[in-house]
């Protein structure tokens, strides 16, 4: 069995109730092998984190079926999927997501003592082992409060490969560290999808990380689009753009669209989720303005 995710026809809606709803995912079909890097990529309120929580069974459909790793988990129990969350999938998130009052060697530990696979002196032993891979072994009694973001980004990594799942799910894990951490990040999980051959799904803002996956997928408003929006650059201009060039303009053109999509939207949406979103793309915005900037300063200094 060579594909380790299918979504068949999966739509997602959320209910907030006076008859306002919204469709985070439309339909959504996808298939992903096994072993695969796969980066996601579209602008922020795509349905991004939606899509990975559905495959990383942290939360369920409203129609169609999800099947992850042979096992249709569509209309499994919570507990069932506790065991398949466990068992099968690492996750990575954008803020690390360590218990606080733990040091890195027993946020490791963890996710082993709930699965009962092994001893006690194996999960410590699995637990070294596994920062020793993230280059962490000085690290071991440190807890995140005396980390970097990227130390413990790190120590996230080793956590969600403390089960052996088959499926890194990882949502935007550079979008807190600089751009040079990132990159470790990066080479970091590609490494890893290279040596131990887990599939590895990323919902990535960074062009650089969409330029290493052995697949990229569009996103906009709920669905999966074949390829980005064409952008409309000069010819003279556009002899001389390279990719990243052009992936950090189809960036903008999407977050300007999705900020007038959003502006349409807004007496739909209660007050949070508004504000929500739009501090979403507000940071976004941030981001990618000093990314252009880099990039010009880049091409200046050349
Ligand atoms: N728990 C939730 N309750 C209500 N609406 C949600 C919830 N999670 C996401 N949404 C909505 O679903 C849409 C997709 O969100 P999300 O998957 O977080 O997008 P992305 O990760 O691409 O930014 C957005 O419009 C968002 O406001
Ligand atoms: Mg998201």
């Amino acid at each position: 069995m060579s594909n380790v995710v299918e979504l068949r026809n999966v739509v997602k809606t959320y209910d907030f109730g006076d008859n306002i709803k919204v469709d985070a995912l439309r339909s959504i079909n996808l298939t992903i092998k096994r072993g695969e890097f796969v980066s996601i990529m579209g602008p922020s309120g795509c349905g991004k984190t939606t899509l990975l929580n559905i495959i990383g069974g942290l939360d369920s459909p409203t129609d169609g079926q999800a099947i992850i790793d042979g096992i249709d988990i569509t209309l499994m129990s919570e507990g069932e999927l506790a065991r398949i969350r466990r068992e099968k999938i690492g996750f990575i998130f954008q803020f690390f997501n360590l218990v606080p009052l733990l040091t890195a060697l027993e946020n490791v530990q963890i996710p082993m003592i709930f699965t009962g696979r092994f001893s006690n002196s194996e999960i410590k032993e699995r637990a070294i082992e596994l920062l020793r891979l993230v280059g962490l072994e000085h690290r071991l009694h440190h807890r995140p409060t005396q980390m970097s973001g990227g130390e413990q980004q790190r120590v996230a990594i080793a956590r969600a490969l403390a089960n052996e799942p088959s499926i890194i799910l990882a949502d935007e894990p550079t979008g807190n560290v600089d751009r040079e951490t990132g990159w470790k990040i990066i080479r970091l999980i590609k490494g890893l999808n290279e040596t131990l051959g887990q599939t590895c799904i990323i919902v990535t803002h960074d062009p650089t990380i969409a330029q290493i996956s052995e697949r990229i997928i569009y996103m906009l408003d709920g669905q999966i689009i074949p390829e980005p929006p064409k952008l409309t650059i000069n010819p003279s201009s556009s002899m001389l753009a390279d990719e990243r060039r052009q992936m950090l303009l189809a960036e903008l053109k999407w977050l300007e669209a999705s900020i007038k999509g959003l502006e349409v939207r807004k007496n739909k949406l209660d007050q949070k989720s508004y504000a929500q979103v739009k501090l979403g793309y507000e940071k976004q915005l941030e981001r990618l303005k000093k990314a252009v900037q880099e990039e010009y300063e880049k091409r200046r200094s050349k």
